[in-house]
């Protein structure tokens, strides 16, 4: 392995890097990123990439857009800082709340703001539980969500995620967070079964899990409308149309982590409008500044609110919020955001551009590692696999899908490796076509090379 260079080495000795191999880092290095500008990010060599995952899913608008960098440094010059707190306010937040509640997909009362998307659905559950208290239903607490689910890291937000790697010696899952079936055809349904018949059988499943916990107990079922870091997984035709009366039939409190597919990810305003669903709730985050700074937001509908105003007035408080919380700052970067996602039409946009995306994404279906190539609107994930008629995946020791985020590298191309060998895919909403096109034709040559590698590995036929 080439020696680090000076930058990489300072950084090994003193950060500590979330979602790595700590250990096996130690040898490799990061990648260090210099500066970015359009769908582009250049390493401190010059070289330049294309961001296929927009950052972290986040930056919609792409780097450098001057109208955010003006909005941020107006603010800041102008009231670089005030909170939230005991009745204290700030115009930014109050005309970036105003602006949520315009574009909701459903009536939203109130909007609460966080910094982070882990921080939202944690103040998803605190709500859902104090609202239960208010309304005196003090055993109506659990929460379910679903297998391979990312909602966050903090305690509560990790206890919903539904993934071992954020679970294990962490001590999380808490106690009340269950996690029902992951809606995902390829590899979860029956020989024979239809799209259909698979989105029944996790509804009836739900159905199933409620009872036997007690729908006293069950307090609110929370869903990303694709799921993202689980690996790319759209869900079933009819899935959320068959999980919604289940809800409503036990008086359970549907949550749309919008974290991902808000601002026009899947070719809609929101998550839930391409999949079809009314959430009474929504937590939002990443997209809705571009990830200029960090902001995010719980949507609050009336009968919440009713039950916050209500128990705050009986025990005198409503005691939860974060210093950061609606950062003016953040809040103006947010107000332009969504300005300018409404003046040029991103989101329409981004629904024009889906079908190049999901055909090029389509086409890698046919290559040899590929299981499933899978997506909607402008993101996308690709299954690896040893063995395309059996699905056997790599054993996990090769990480042969981190080979592939390697080779793509050296093509000028950043995509992210999540568990079960997926690449997944999300570049920034203002990608041209010819971007697009770009994006592909360099995934195509990182997956050849690793073929090659693999065939030279013998990979395919170890266990
Ligand atoms: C759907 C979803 N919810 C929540 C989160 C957590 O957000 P954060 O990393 O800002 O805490 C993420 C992060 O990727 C996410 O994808």
């Amino acid at each position: 392995m080439a020696p680090l260079s000076n930058l990489a080495a300072r950084d090994v000795e003193t950060l500590v890097h979330p979602y790595i191999n700590l250990s096996s880092f130690r040898d490799s290095g990061p990648l260090i990123i210099e500066r970015g500008h359009g769908v582009y990010v250049y390493d401190t060599d010059g070289k330049a990439y294309i961001e296929g995952m927009a950052g972290l899913w986040c930056t919609a608008l792409g780097y450098g857009n001057e109208e955010l960098i003006e909005a941020a440094t107006t603010q800041m010059r102008k009231l670089s800082f005030a909170h939230l707190f005991t009745g204290r306010s700030h115009d930014p937040a109050i005309e970036l709340a105003e602006k949520l509640k315009e574009i909701a997909p459903v009536p939203i009362s109130k909007v609460f703001f966080c910094n982070s998307g882990s921080e939202a659905n944690d103040t998803q559950i605190k709500l859902v539980w104090y609202y239960n208290n208010a309304l005196g239903r003090p055993h109506k607490k659990k929460i379910v969500s679903r297998l391979k689910a990312y909602h966050g890291v903090t305690v509560a937000a990790a206890s919903l995620t539904g993934l071992p790697g954020n679970h294990r010696d962490f001590d999380v899952p808490l106690p009340g967070f269950l996690h029902t079936g992951c809606p995902h055809h390829y590899r979860f349904a029956r020989d024979g079964e239809s799209e259909e018949e698979f989105a029944t059988r996790l509804a009836a499943e739900l159905d199933e899990l409620i009872v036997k916990e007690g729908p006293e107990t069950v307090a609110a079922f929370i869903a990303e409308p694709v799921m993202g870091a689980g690996g790319v997984i759209v869900p079933p035709k009819t899935y959320f149309e068959k999980i919604m009366p289940v809800c409503a039939r036990h008086d359970v409190y549907l949550i749309s982590d919008e974290v991902i597919c808000g601002f026009g990810r899947l070719g809609t305003m929101f998550g839930c409008q391409r999949l079809g669903f009314a959430p009474h709730a929504l937590s939002l985050a990443k997209a809705l500044s571009s990830a200029y700074l960090p902001i995010a937001a719980v949507m609050i509908p009336e009968a919440m609110y009713e039950a916050l105003l209500a128990e705050s007035k009986k025990i005198g408080m409503f005691g939860h919020g974060f210093t950061y919380g609606g950062h003016p700052v953040a809040a103006a970067v947010a107000v332009k955001a969504i300005e300018i996602y409404q003046r040029e039409r991103i989101v329409e946009q981004a629904a024009a551009k889906a079908p190049l995306f999901q055909a090029r994404l389509a086409g890698l279906g046919g290559h040899p590692l590929v299981g499933e190539a899978r997506g909607l609107g402008l993101i996308g994930g690709v299954e690896l696999v040893a063995d395309k008629k059996s699905k056997r995946s790599f054993a996990a020791q090769h990480g042969v899908a981190a080979r592939v985020v390697r080779f793509a590298e050296e093509e000028g191309l950043i995509v992210r490796a999540v568990m079960g060998d997926v690449l997944t895919l999300s570049p920034p909403l203002v990608i041209s076509e010819s971007e697009i096109n770009e994006l592909f034709n360099r995934l195509g040559r990182a997956l050849d090379n690793t073929l090659d590698w693999v065939t030279r590995e013998r990979l395919s036929h170890q266990a």
